[in-house]
């Protein structure tokens, strides 16, 4: 197997103001800094009135901060949106692109969410790209091959393990409290592997890394982080306190 650094990433959603934003990202740099030798990569992704801030806070921490969406045009006349030359230009070094949220509460569909990852990786920023299977189509026994739709109709060409990220995230377990067992990560992580492994090749699938992400918690962390196919975790409701978060990244060890 190869040697694939886990990547704990905060996904804060629509949550933070300036002064518990920053009171956050400063905690979570903090800790870093008292344990620079816990061996994860730490990602930060607060909402975009906070980035830019947060990027200074962090600064010199090593911790990478992210947009949670970007547009798939590089400017123009697209009111309210964000392109992702600008999260750049604020310290973004990665964007979420195809959260279930987006997908469902603004219509993204594979083709957009492929166009914006696309649109990172031409601005130098690394894609994190979310898929996942709804409660009914795991129930009608859809979950492999609705992975398998997302990820082929959401990576854009140019993939390599250094600017994607793949998130496996279960719609059922976000902000559920209920959570993939192992057994259902694990399996799921191995289904994407195989498939990047056609797309990309054994080099860069055996390098990309998958992300568990929906309701990991500081106590289900260990058991989903020491699977062979999870490489890291997509947190929302836990990566919005220091020491919730900092336990999961702990948990990587
Ligand atoms: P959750 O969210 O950890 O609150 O379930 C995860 C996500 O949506 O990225």
């Amino acid at each position: 197997m190869m040697n694939r650094r886990p990547l704990i990433a905060g996904n804060w959603k629509m949550n933070g103001l300036s002064t518990g934003g920053l009171a956050l990202a400063t905690g979570i740099a903090a800790k870093r800094k008292a344990a620079p030798d816990v061996p994860c990569d730490l990602l930060i992704c607060p909402p975009f009135t906070l980035i830019s801030d947060v990027a200074k806070a962090v600064a010199g921490s090593g911790i990478a901060v992210g947009g949670q969406d970007c547009h798939a045009k590089v400017s123009g006349a697209h009111t309210g949106d964000i392109a992702a030359e600008m999260l750049k230009d604020v310290g973004c070094s990665h964007v979420i692109v195809g959260h279930s949220e987006r997908r469902t509460d603004h219509g993204e569909t594979d083709a957009i969410v492929k166009a914006k990852a696309g649109a990172a990786l031409a601005a130098g920023l690394a894609a994190v790209i979310c898929i996942g299977e709804t409660l009914a189509q795991r129930e009608a026994g859809e979950t492999f091959a609705v992975n398998r739709a997302q990820l082929a109709g959401s990576l854009p060409d140019g993939a390599t393990a250094a600017n994607v990220v793949i998130a496996y995230e279960p719609v059922w377990a976000i902000g559920t409290g209920r959570v993939a067992t192992p057994d259902q990560a694990q399996e799921v992580h191995a289904v994407i592997r195989a498939a990047l492994q056609e797309r990309l090749g054994a080099a860069e699938a055996g390098a990309m890394r998958i992300l568990y992400g929906g309701s990991m918690k500081p106590d289900n962390a260990r058991e989903l982080l020491g699977l062979p196919d999870v490489d890291g975790g997509l947190i929302g409701g836990a990566s919005l306190k220091v020491e919730d978060f900092w336990a999961i990244a702990s948990a990587s060890a």
